[in-house]
């Protein structure tokens, strides 16, 4: 399936994690649209994505903490990749970003979990390899039409979905880009990230964005290459978006990737 830029590129600016849901089913025609792009975002073939349809509490049960409570949510979506890929972290983190952008077009809430749940539950519902893990879950469905008190307590009253400014993230802003490459690094921005540590740094070169992480220190055993997988996303819809072309070079620590025109 190629990437449904026209569907994906408003997600980006709409999407904001949503952790408290209606009890309501998700409709039949949305759930089948997801299935459907569930089974063909398939950019890297060691990344799968398991549907979960019923225990969901039981995935976020026990995972105690302020930060990341998901209630009443009818589904949960699994991002599973093969351990024995090294540059797996970022390929979850692309695939389940086209996921999560997918539901957002479908007016569906999501919040990328990649910590506090719990993997044996999560592992055992997707059914997944003994060389499998399941790296991050989604809870998916309505969310409540205003977050609560309690949502807004976790938010920091909107806090977690501030971002940094570009000139922040980029090595070096004051050079001439590309429109098409400022486009991206704005929609790179908006990215989110496991604490909102935005932990994305971009180098731009004539016609190519490499991303590398900030520091190799990890927080909250969530790797930040996951974060970068999502960011990676986030520059190939906004570059399709503008008819641009590009493809990924995978780069070794701390160095993650290089997306350049082809
Ligand atoms: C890889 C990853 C892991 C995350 N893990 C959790 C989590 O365990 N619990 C939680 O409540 N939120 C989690 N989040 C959501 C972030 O806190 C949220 O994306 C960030 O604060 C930015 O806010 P926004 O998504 O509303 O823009 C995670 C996000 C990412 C990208």
């Amino acid at each position: 399936m190629d990437i449904p830029n026209t569907r994906w590129f408003p997600a980006i600016k709409v999407r904001r994690s949503r952790r408290l849901f209606k009890t309501l089913p998700v409709s039949e025609d949305v759930l089948t649209r997801l299935k459907a792009v569930c089974e063909s975002f398939t950019p890297f073939r060691n990344v799968s994505v398991k549907i979960i349809t019923h225990s969901i509490d039981n995935v976020f049960k026990g995972a105690l903490s302020r930060y990341g409570k998901i209630k009443g949510a009818p589904l949960c979506i699994a991002f599973v990749g093969d351990t024995r890929d090294p540059c797996i972290q970022e390929k979850v983190g692309f695939v389940g970003e086209g996921i999560i952008l997918e539901a957002t077009a479908c007016g569906l809430g999501t919040c990328w979990v990649g910590g506090f749940f719990r993997p044996d539950v999560a592992a055992s519902l997707a059914q997944v390899q003994e060389y499998e893990k399941v790296f991050a879950v989604t809870p998916v469905g309505y969310p409540v039409e205003k977050a609560s008190l309690e949502e807004k307590i976790m938010t920091g009253f909107g806090r977690t979905h501030e971002r940094k400014p570009l000139a922040a993230l980029v090595t070096d802003m004051e050079r001439v880009m590309p429109a098409w490459i400022k486009h991206a690094l704005e929609a790179a921005r908006l990215a989110p990230s496991a604490v909102n540590r935005q932990p994305w740094r971009f180098t731009v070169k004539q016609n190519s964005i490499m991303i590398s992480v900030d520091t190799m220190k990890d927080t909250y055993h969530i790797s930040k290459r996951i974060d970068c997988g999502i960011d990676m996303l986030h520059i190939e819809v906004a570059a399709l978006s503008l008819g641009v072309q590009g493809k990924w070079k995978f780069l070794t620590a701390p160095d993650v990737a290089q997306y350049s025109i082809v």
